[in-house]
């Protein structure tokens, strides 16, 4: 009976799940939102994976036979480590600059993610490949994991939080947006509202899906399970969780 872990700093991984269930409705989850140590933007690549190295004993310990890493920060950190060091299949996240610098109509790609995303070596790497055919303009989304965890998504509070680290992107004439970290698919709503209608949001959750199922099949872990079910758990309080799981 296959369990496919799932984790995150906290529930923004909640965001990769839905899209996940879309394609596996049948499946048996354990996620993880390790929201006692969030956010991971902030701190070091070691403390990173020192916790993502935690956080698979425990999905191992729940039997899990694959990891996706639903966290932007935590693939560049630490998926390196994790596929050195466990015998299983570990499924990231990748920023998806390569669709946005396909799709975009001015050459004007933005990325938000999280500081740690934008100074580790895989995105400097991703990056470096689409530098010479668009313009790529970067922002940390300041505060925008904190206001997902707290569940403020709508407020004239979330709106200048959102609009301090968005409109720098817009004003750089940025058409086309990737959404470089799994917690800022829940401020979808308010981004859209604030950016002018043309502008394009990419959310690599339904890829990163996608190769879960390719992933999966190659290594011959059975698909479908009789018993579907998702398993909730957290390092910290439960309440964002099960109210964001409500709403997926
Ligand atoms: N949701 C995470 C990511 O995709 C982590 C955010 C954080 O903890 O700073 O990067």
């Amino acid at each position: 009976m296959a369990v496919i872990g799932v984790f995150d700093s906290g529930s923004g991984g909640l965001s990769v799940l839905r899209e996940i269930r879309k394609i596996l409705p049948d499946e048996r989850f354990v996620y993880f939102s390790d929201n006692a140590y969030c956010p991971y933007g902030e701190k070091t690549a070691e403390f990173v994976t020192g916790r993502s190295k935690a956080v698979t004993d425990l999905l191992l310990s729940k039997g899990a036979s694959a990891v996706v890493v639903a966290c932007n920060t935590a693939t560049a950190a630490a998926i390196a480590t994790l596929r050195a060091d466990y015998g299983i299949p570990f499924v990231g996240m990748e920023p998806a600059v390569k669709p946005a610098a396909s799709g975009t109509r001015n050459g004007v790609v933005g990325v938000l993610a999280t500081a740690g995303t934008l100074k580790a070596t895989k995105y400097q790497n991703t990056k470096s490949q689409y530098a010479d055919a668009v313009r790529i303009v970067e922002r940390v989304g300041r505060g925008f994991v904190e206001l997902v965890e707290s569940l403020d998504l709508d407020s004239p509070h979330a709106e200048s939080v959102v609009r301090e680290s968005l409109e720098p992107l817009i004003d750089a004439g940025a058409d086309t947006i990737v959404l470089g970290c799994t917690h800022y698919p829940f401020l979808l709503p308010l981004m859209k509202r604030i950016a002018p209608a043309d502008v394009r949001f990419i959310d690599p959750a339904p890829a990163v899906a996608r190769r879960l199922v390719d992933v999966l099949q190659n290594a011959g872990i059975p698909l479908s399970d009789d018993a579907p079910c998702v398993e909730l758990l957290s390092s910290g309080p439960s309440d964002t969780l099960k109210k964001l799981y409500s709403i997926i």
